[in-house]
């Protein structure tokens, strides 16, 4: 098939190549000239484990092409997939502007049947604004409206993007065309071949299903942060309790995780656009704000930590930080922990000496202006003169370090421990001062 991605960031690109690896053929357009140069010159704008080897082959069978030539883009794809930005507004509320503008720009131009699909996460009514700004263009230029706009959000999570496409646990497709549904269907045939995994509903359910299923998981994680803080009090063990609950196949093992506070581009925009959405509505989600209030309190308990161990004043003071981008396998810096961290310490006179394995072009980008922090080549080369080390991504590399030199190289082993990565008994055999995020340092039975 034909296929057209507008946006061609971490959703266009990953669409774009993974359907191209299926053999559609496949144009990504984006209006950054600089992402599509680096395209086109061979590189990936982002990091994102296998995506280069997806692209590279699919460009080299001719079967992938990137442009912002918007005429190229729109001419090209039966199927027009838009997956631009829908950042948050002031309010809170999903700015459309992006996916209005991308609809247009179909309808400008568009001469034949064209299937028009939200990829975006939008809120519950935007198809219909879609539809409204295509038709407009149409009737400006006199031409019949021969198109549908089709719901189809996209679950990949950053750093698992390709894998999470290529395999995914459903695909939900919000359509009210019977022609457009078929041809989602057989567009993702290949995805879901060992069963059934297309969900087919109504536009504003499946508008919806997105915000829900980001909402439901940032609201585990809340939750759980919230125990985590209570356990600490208590003197009980958050780690055992996950397994404990996790048990139950009602709650499952998974996304019960306390840490330094989510981040990223979806959570913190998604669950305040559901909120808007629910005043808009004249319904106030009281669990969501929660939610979301609970998620900047935990942004700063490590902050709280490093203050409570060594005081208001961090003057003259200086932290080892490992891992800036919100989560592990990306370079995503959006919302962050890292840098609510950072900012709280280094407003209280720190220094920061950071060290990520791939975000550090990133965040040197956009923490430019505060000259607090430096940035290292290595993990180890963090740690020299520190007065602790802080821990807020959970990357591998950083699972079983050389404890030695936490003992050697830091003023003395004290590491506050932002996402539970080590065993407080362990630890506290090595004589390391570990401050960890809910953990009374029982011995975990397993
Ligand atoms: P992104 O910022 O990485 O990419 C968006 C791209 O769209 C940018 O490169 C931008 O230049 C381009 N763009 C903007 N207007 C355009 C236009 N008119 N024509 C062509 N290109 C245009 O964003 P993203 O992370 O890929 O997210 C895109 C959407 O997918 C958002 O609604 C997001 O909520 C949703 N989403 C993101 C993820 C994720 O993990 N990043 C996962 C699921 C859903
Ligand atoms: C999320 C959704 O998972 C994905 O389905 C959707 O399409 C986009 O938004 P993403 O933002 O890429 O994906 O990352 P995710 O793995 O969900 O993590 C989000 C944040 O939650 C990270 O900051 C992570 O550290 C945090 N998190 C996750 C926890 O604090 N605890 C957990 O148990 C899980």
């Amino acid at each position: 098939m034909k296929v057209t991605t507008i946006g061609t960031g971490y959703v266009g690109l990953v669409t774009g190549a993974c359907l191209a690896e299926m053999g559609n053929h496949v144009v990504c357009l984006d209006v950054n000239p600089d992402k599509i140069r680096v395209l086109n010159e061979g590189g990936i704008p982002i990091h994102e484990p296998g995506l280069d080897a997806v692209v590279a082959r699919n460009v080299a069978a001719g079967r992938l092409q990137f442009t912002t030539d918007v005429d190229v883009a729109v001419n090209h794809g039966t199927i027009l997939f838009i997956a631009v930005g829908t950042p948050p507004g002031e309010d809170g509320s999903a700015d459309l502007q992006y996916v209005l503008a991308a609809a247009r720009s179909i309808g400008q131009r568009m001469t034949d049947y064209k299937v028009v699909v939200d990829k975006s996460t939008v809120p519950v009514g935007t198809a219909e604004k879609v539809d409204a700004a295509i038709r407009e263009e149409l009737t400006k230029r006199g031409v019949p409206a021969n198109f549908a706009v089709v719901s189809n959000p996209e679950f990949l999570k950053e750093g698992a993007a390709v894998e999470d496409f290529m395999k995914p646990d459903r695909i939900i497709v919000g359509s009210d065309d019977e022609q457009a549904t078929l041809m989602m269907r057989a567009l993702y045939a290949p995805f879901t071949r060992s069963h059934d995994r297309l969900m087919v509903m109504d536009v504003k359910s499946a508008e919806f299903t997105k915000y829900a299923a980001n909402a439901m998981l940032a609201t585990r994680i809340s939750f759980m942060n919230e125990l985590a803080l209570l356990a600490e009090k208590v003197g009980a063990d958050i780690e055992l309790v996950r397994r404990g609950i996790g048990s139950d196949p009602r709650i499952g093992y998974q996304f019960l995780y306390a840490g330094a506070g989510y981040g990223g581009s979806c959570f913190p925009k998604d669950v305040k656009a559901l909120v808007r959405t629910g005043r808009e509505y004249g319904q106030e989600l009281q669990v969501l704000n929660a939610v979301e209030e609970a998620n900047d309190r935990q942004k700063q308990v490590l902050v709280e930590k490093v203050v409570a161990r060594f005081g208001e004043d961090l003057a003259g003071k200086r932290f080892a930080l490992w891992g800036l981008a919100f989560k592990p396998n990306t370079d995503d810096m959006r919302e962050a922990p890292a840098l609510t961290i950072i900012e709280g310490l280094t407003e209280r006179g720190a220094a920061i000496a950071a060290y990520d394995p791939v975000a550090m072009s990133e965040a040197s980008r956009i923490l430019s202006t505060n000259p607090g922090v430096s940035f290292c080549e290595r993990a180890e080369h963090a740690l020299a003169e520190a007065d602790a080390l802080i821990i807020v991504t959970e990357w591998k590399e950083f699972r079983t370090p050389d404890f030695d030199r936490f003992k050697t190289d830091l003023k003395q082993p004290v590491v506050f421990d932002g996402r539970n990565l080590y065993e407080p008994a362990m630890m506290k055999s090595m004589g390391i001062e570990h401050h960890p995020i809910g953990r009374s340092g029982k011995i975990a039975a397993r």
